[in-house]
Parts: structure tokens; sequence; C-alpha cells
């Protein structure tokens, strides 16, 4: 059996080296076109969010039968073509809830109290502080989209902070709403009546860009979104347009739709045809970055030791069953 894994750091591979396998190869470059000769006679591959696997891809690994993410989400896999060819694809379901539920806060924190501008402030030799007023999170109503792990868990930071919550899931969970004292309400009246909108969705045909030109129009004024879920879900032409008008005060986001191209800007640029849209999205996001009231993280909000550890070692669970002829944690 043939293990390769993809975009490992060295103090995570002591955990991969203690399952034992025939044959183990650690690449720190994710799984793409120029890597792939790497994993040609692989049985399980294990990969970050950034190797992206398509069809193709998938036709020239024909002996694999697993692929262990070490990620919730699971689009950056074809899981169809996967399917189709008998290729298992396990995930972990849960490592980050509280984690990413932290970086939300971190965000939104950052923005209310006007932090990153403040401390560039005070590395600069300044001092003052009139036009660095920020506002209060106490009293401001939180609209939650998706409620699963991670939405849960803001929900729960939300109301230490004071406040109140609005949630929308098309899979609305009563006994969990009457026992967290939270309303469901429709997509619309959320986006309408909350001051911060946070999205915890996964990344699916029916979330892609559901906060488009629309939604951001039925926010409220001077509302802030914070986007933690997927590039995806958001429009980003459309955000900067309800930025640049005013109509929304920041955001915060920590996911972009074009993740790998900013990886590769260079290469994308530079490619003999680029691709119109991905440059379009590209300077999207370029623009994004360099906006005043908007904060981007380079999706790290799963980035702590305690979850990086959690993740490894469901991932190492995820192959050692495989390995012993059982599945768990399928995507
Ligand atoms: P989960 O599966 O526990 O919850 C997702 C929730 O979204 C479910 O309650 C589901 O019913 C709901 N949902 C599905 N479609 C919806 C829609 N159209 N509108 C509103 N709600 C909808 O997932 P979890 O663990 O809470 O994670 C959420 C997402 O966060 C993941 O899918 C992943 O994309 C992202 N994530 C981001 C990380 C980061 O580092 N930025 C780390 C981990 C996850």
């Amino acid at each position: 059996m043939k293990l390769v894994v993809f975009e490992t750091e060295p103090r995570e591979r002591v955990a991969f080296e203690a399952l034992g396998a025939e044959s183990l190869h650690f690449e720190t470059v994710a799984l793409n076109p120029a890597s792939l000769a790497a994993a040609t006679d692989a049985d399980v591959i294990s990969v970050f969010i950034h190797s992206r696997i398509d069809r193709t891809m998938i036709e020239q690994l024909p002996q694999l039968r697993l692929i262990a993410t070490r990620s919730t989400g699971t689009d950056h896999i074809d899981l169809d073509a996967c399917r189709a060819r008998g290729i298992t694809v396990c995930n972990v379901p849960a490592y980050g809830e509280n984690t990413v539920a932290e970086h939300v806060f971190a965000l939104l924190l950052a923005i209310s109290h006007r932090i990153v501008e403040g401390v560039a402030r005070t590395r600069a030799g300044g001092f003052e502080c009139e036009d660095l007023q920020g506002f209060d999170l106490s009293g401001r109503t939180l609209g939650v989209v998706g409620t699963g792990r991670i939405g849960r868990h803001v929900i729960r930071i939300a109301q230490g902070f004071g406040m109140p919550v609005l949630a929308y899931d098309p899979m609305p969970d009563p006994v969990y709403a009457a026992e967290a004292g939270i309303e469901y309400c429709a997509l619309d009246a959320l986006l309408s009546e909350a001051d911060v909108v946070s999205l915890h969705v996964p990344a699916t045909a029916q979330t892609h860009n559901l906060i488009d030109d629309a939604a951001l129009a039925r926010m409220k004024p001077g509302s802030v979104l914070i986007n933690t879920a997927r590039g995806s879900v958001v429009d980003v032409l459309a955000l900067i347009r309800a930025l640049r008008s005013g109509h929304l005060a920041a955001a915060g986001l920590d996911v972009l739709p074009g993740e790998p191209e900013i990886r590769e800007e260079a290469e994308l640029v530079c490619a003999a045809s680029p691709a119109p849209q991905a440059l379009a999205v590209l300077a999207a996001e370029q623009v994004l970055m360099h906006m005043p009231n908007v904060l981007v993280t380079p999706h790290s909000a799963f980035n702590t030791r305690e979850a990086v550890q959690r993740i490894v070692d469901t991932t190492v669970e995820n192959i050692r069953e495989f390995f012993a002829g059982r599945v768990i944690n399928t995507a």
C-alpha cells in the first residue's frame, strides 16, 4: 500500500509514519499537474484544500483507492468522478468548530475596534485615537447563515458578547433553537435585520454566490459581512460595489473565490492565454485586500496548534481504518 501525503509540514509527519504503510512519501506542495508524478502509483493520498482534484487528475491516478482530505470541506475534490472510479473520499468532519468561530470574532473585533489601523498607527509612532472610533458588539444583532457545527459555536460566543442572534438554515433545528434561545427566520429577514452577517454554509451549487447584489442590497445599511465559509458563497464584485457605495460598512474575509489563483498569481498573469474570468476575480480580490474597510486573512481560520493536531489525528484514523478494511468519515 503506497501512501502519498501532500501539503505537509515536517511536524505533521510523525503521525503518518506511525501508520506503518509499506511505502510512504511526503510532498510539501499541493497535488497539482506538476506534482502529480509523485502519486501515479499511490493507493492512498492525503491532501489539504490547495490540492484541486478534478476528473483529469483522477484519470492519471490509476491505483488510487482513498483520498483522505485534511479538511471538512470537500469542494476541492470532484466527488462524482471519485464515485465513478470507486475511490473513497474521507474528510475530517469536526476539528475546528470553536477554532473557526474564534476567528470570526477575531475578524469582527478587529473591525469593530479598528485594531489593524490602531496597531499600524502606534507602530508608525502615532498615538491619536480620535479618528479610530469603533462600535460595540453588545446589542448588535448577529445573523448566522448556516447553523451547523461552526455556526452554533459562533452563536454561543455571540451570546457572550450580548448580541441578539437571528439564524437561517434550510434544515432548521427547532430543538437546538429552543435550547440556544435563538430564532430561525427566512434569509431575507436575516439579511435585512442583522447588523453583522456571518456565513457558515458549505460550498455547493445552492450556496454559490448566495451573497450576490440582491442579497447585499437587502442587508442593513452600515452592516458588516464576515465570511469564513468558502469564497464561492460571496460574489466578490457585488461585494466591492456594496462596500464602495458605503451600503456595507466593512467586511472580514478568511476565504476568497480565487484562492488557487492568488497563490499562483504570477503564473496566472504570465500564462500564454489567461482565462479572463480568473483574471477578473484576481483583480477583484486585490481590490478587496487593499480596501481600508476590508480585512482579509489567508484562509487561516482553522490554523491553530490544537485544530491542526485534531485534523492530523482524524486523518490518520481515517487511513488506519481504511487499511483495516473499514471506512469512516466518508464525504
Ligand atoms: P456543517 O456541515 O456542520 O454545517 C453547515 C450548515 O450549513 C448545515 O446546518 C446546513 O444545513 C447549512 N446549509 C447548507 N446549505 C445552506 C444554505 N443554502 N443556506 C444556509 N445554510 C445552509 O459545517 P461546519 O463544520 O459548520 O462548516 C461550515 C463550513 O465552514 C464548511 O463547509 C467549510 O466550507 C467552512 N470551513 C472553513 C474553514 C476555514 O478555515 N475558513 C475551516 C473549516 C470549515
